[in-house]
């Protein structure tokens, strides 16, 4: 008999996600789960060892410590592929402001919005940012998210970016959750440049991306392609100087108004494109022939009160891998709760739990890059899991607006727990 660091074990439904991923054409049918009842995973090193029924890890490993999962269900740690959670204050104002009838356009068209916290942030120093944001990951992860992305984009100045780039490098170092970093700097057009865009454009192009990659700050670069901030034109050739310098893509797309985002996406081969609320058919098959993961923020319809909501049936049915994700920001989304994302992409997007659940956590994965070794159970991966207080995973999304987890377990240690869940039964 082997021993083992950890079994999690007697677990009412193990889901694993450990399974061909759709857009590779193995036939996944979106709508369902394989499901492990009484099911167990064997832990050793902070990987998965193997997994499969309770008896049968219990037959073949010695284990050092035991978590039972006895009447509950134990999934993948959450993955939560698209943040803004490094940022210098909230913005309650503006929420109170839309639900009084501004829109988010009328809003940043007045100073407000994203320009609010780029002065803000520029007063902050690293530290500060570090310390403001270290409780947003706590929380994330109390609900459950082991692996997060998040984005630069309230500097946008090369100092500032790179201040919020070197923040987020150090709450990596800090903080048990994994963090992917994106460089944001084309987020939006700086006040100071509100009359010479290009200026802008060309300290992107020819000082933000070089430094950025020089010092090894960013995987991806993001983009806000979007009518009234940079057109089809202007992040083709942004996006593209930060491919030649070695960065991977992302793009808020077609969040507003459909101008061709995901077609651009498309055209040159993305990992994610994001939002995607108002997306052409075009664009959808854009998305598919260039292998380009969706990533849907019912989060952000939510909080800016619309009506209008991702295709996310569409997608589905062209066999995409759709990720959801919060999009946690002080403006637009301010939840770093992937449950509240799942009862919304249910309610909204007309997903089913299964969809939902695939999509925080094996397509969220994949949406960052990081589905060789997060998102889903599977021997060799990090033994990052959560057990959750329900009894059975379609109460996830269902039981909604409280945290349903038990147990957070990242890289095989118990990180996160909480006690007062009430199990619906
Ligand atoms: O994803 N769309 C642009 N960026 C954010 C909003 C950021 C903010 O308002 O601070 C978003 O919704
Ligand atoms: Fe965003």
């Amino acid at each position: 008999m082997k021993t083992v660091d950890l079994v999690v074990r007697d677990a009412a439904q193990l889901i694993t996600l450990d399974e061909p991923l759709p857009a590779e054409g193995n036939g996944v049918d979106s709508a369902s789960l394989p499901v492990v009842p009484d099911g167990a995973a064997a832990i050793s090193d902070g990987k998965i060892i193997e997994y499969g029924a309770t008896s049968d890890i219990a037959a073949k490993y010695k284990a050092r410590s035991v978590i039972s999962a006895a009447g509950m269900v134990v999934t993948p740690g959450l993955v939560d592929p698209h943040t803004h959670l490094v940022f210098p204050a909230t913005r309650e104002d503006e929420f109170e402001m839309r639900n009084m009838g501004l829109s988010y356009k009328e809003i940043t068209l007045r100073g407000g919005g994203i320009h609010a916290s780029v002065r803000k942030l520029r007063e902050m120093s690293k530290e500060e940012l570090v310390e403001k944001s270290l409780p947003y990951l706590n929380s994330a992860l109390a609900h459950g998210t082991t692996a997060i992305e998040i984005k630069s984009g309230y500097g946008l100045t090369t100092k500032d970016e790179i201040k919020t780039l070197e923040a987020i490098a150090e709450l990596n170092k800090r903080h048990v959750v994994d963090i992917v970093p994106t460089f944001l700097g084309a987020h939006e057009v700086p006040v100071e440049f509100r009359d010479n865009k290009e200026g802008y454009i060309s300290l992107l192009i020819n000082e933000m991306i070089p430094e950025v990659v020089r010092r090894g700050l960013a995987e991806f670069c993001d983009i806000f392609c979007e009518a009234h901030v940079y057109n089809i034109e202007e992040s083709r050739r942004i996006l593209l100087a930060a491919r030649e310098a070695g960065m991977k893509l992302k793009m808020h797309a077609d969040e507003i108004e459909p101008i061709g985002g995901a077609e651009l996406a498309g055209e040159l081969r993305a990992v994610s494109a994001d939002h995607l609320v108002a997306a052409s058919d075009a664009g959808i098959e854009a998305l598919a022939a260039g292998g380009v993961a969706p990533v849907l923020l019912p989060a952000t319809s939510f909080s800016l009160g619309l009506q209008k909501h991702a295709p996310a049936r569409k997608m589905l049915d062209a066999g995409l891998p759709v990720a959801l994700s919060t999009d946690f920001n002080p403006g637009t989304s301010f939840t770093e709760s992937q449950q509240f994302t799942m009862s919304l992409a249910c309610v909204n997007l007309k997903m089913s739990a299964a969809e939902a659940l695939r999509g925080c956590t094996v397509n969220a994965a994949r949406a960052i890059c990081r589905d060789g070794t997060v998102g889903s159970i599977a021997p060799g991966k990090q033994a990052d899991l959560v057990v959750w207080n329900i009894p059975n995973y379609k109460h996830l999304g269902y039981h909604s607006g409280v945290n349903l987890v038990r147990f957070v377990i990242k890289k095989g240690n118990i990180v996160a727990r909480n006690v007062n869940t009430v199990k619906g039964t």
